[in-house]
């Protein structure tokens, strides 16, 4: 496999960000308990319903995380989205903020995690989630050398979300009207699953406001023939994951990619947009910087590359994910000043960063 070749340097990672989170809640936990700061916790998730995230075993998180390690809040084979977001588990994590409790490991460094002033009431759990994220596969054309996709598709259940349960969750999703995102994506590549053309279009037939969004290494959309359904599919945005601009860079994180099959995917996609004449969806290229992929060089051709095809967004973003392979240059530096957008306001959307883009660098 693969990844024999990182085994023992992947395993330290992921267990190691596991403990650190626990330690963090735990030391967090005692300073706003104990010491008591002027501030509380809270989440914005499972509140306001920022996120709830449904994997393709059906079971469901409050947020898109390493939910590797958590217990699933339901599973939507028994429950809908309603009955999960209103139900006892979910429950029991707001009682736990309620309590100025940090309720779950993943919580330390989660994008719903908040604090506000000491006093200042907890907001009304919204009616249902604005943000639905959806992972209808865990499979992968690619072994990327430090996504957790493996350990976390030993761990589902199954590998696939059936039709019969997607549209069930969408005609949910039609039924409330007050969703504002579908995000397709997970821990796998959502265009493998053949359906996820359908989904989107069926979903924006009958509800147009809703912004679909979803992230892909691309290269499904290296046949011309699935770049142009997708820009019929309706969805807004894309994030193609491309993390180096030469084989050797892009091979040693993208394990089992092929750099020219992905840049040929995200040109289909936008000569497909320029023939039928459609805005989306949105292309953002994504690009990890780690300590080999962050030279001077290889961050001027990807903007010169990125021009050429008329992309909307370039996103540098740095990882600390490996360790091993952090970008130092960078890590510390702030997102918006790596962001490079082509388009104009009206394309400017990033399903994974939704506010971040604030600067525009020609
Ligand atoms: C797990 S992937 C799933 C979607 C799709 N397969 C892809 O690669 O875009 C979702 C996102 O995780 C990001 N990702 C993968 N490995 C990462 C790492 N080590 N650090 C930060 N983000 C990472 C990818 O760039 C992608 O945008
Ligand atoms: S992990 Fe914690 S902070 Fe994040 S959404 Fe869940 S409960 Fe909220
Ligand atoms: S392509 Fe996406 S899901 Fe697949 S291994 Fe890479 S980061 Fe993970």
């Amino acid at each position: 496999m693969i990844k024999e070749k990182h085994f023992i340097s992947y395993r330290v990672n992921f267990y190691l960000r596991h403990y650190i989170r626990k330690i963090l809640r735990f030391l967090l936990n005692i300073i706003y308990i104990k010491i008591r700061f002027n501030k509380r916790f809270h989440c914005k998730c499972i509140f306001e319903g920022y996120d709830i995230m449904i994997l393709c075993d059906g079971s469901v998180f409050c947020v898109c995380g390493d939910f590797g390690m958590e217990k699933p809040l339901g599973n939507i084979y028994r429950n809908s989205i309603t009955e999960i977001w209103k139900g006892t588990e979910f429950e029991r994590l707001r009682a736990a903020f309620r309590k100025n409790k940090l309720p779950l490991d993943y919580c330390s460094h989660c994008i719903g995690a908040a604090l506000i002033p000491k006093n200042a009431p907890l907001p009304q759990t919204a009616d249902f989630p604005e943000v639905v994220h959806l992972e209808t596969t865990v499979q992968c054309n690619l072994e990327c050398s430090f996504c957790h996709r493996d350990v976390i598709e030993s761990q589902r259940g199954s590998k696939i979300l059936p039709p019969k349960i997607v549209f069930q969750l969408i005609d949910e999703i039609i039924a409330h009207r007050c969703s504002k995102f579908l995000l397709l994506v997970g821990y796998g590549e959502p265009f493998l699953d053949k359906n996820s053309y359908e989904y989107c279009k069926y979903l924006k037939q009958h509800f147009p406001e809703i912004i679909i969004g979803s992230s892909s290494n691309a290269i499904p959309f290296s046949h011309y023939e699935n770049a142009r359904k997708l820009v019929e599919s309706g969805i807004d945005a894309l994030v193609l994951s491309i993390d180096g601009v030469d084989d050797k860079t892009y091979l040693r994180y993208q394990v089992g990619g092929d750099l020219e099959k992905a840049l040929q995917g995200m040109k289909n996609i936008i000569q497909a947009r320029r023939e039928t004449g459609s805005f989306a969806p949105n292309i953002i290229w994504q690009y990890l910087l780690f300590n080999w992929s962050d030279k001077q060089p290889m961050i001027d051709k990807a903007i010169a590359l990125a021009k050429e095809y008329q992309v909307d967004i370039l996103h540098f973003l740095p990882t600390f994910s490996p360790i091993s392979g952090i970008s130092w240059k960078y890590i510390f530096k702030p997102y918006w000043g790596m962001i490079y957008r082509f388009c104009g306001p009206e394309r400017e959307y990033n399903p994974h960063n939704r506010a971040l883009i604030v600067e525009m660098k020609q």
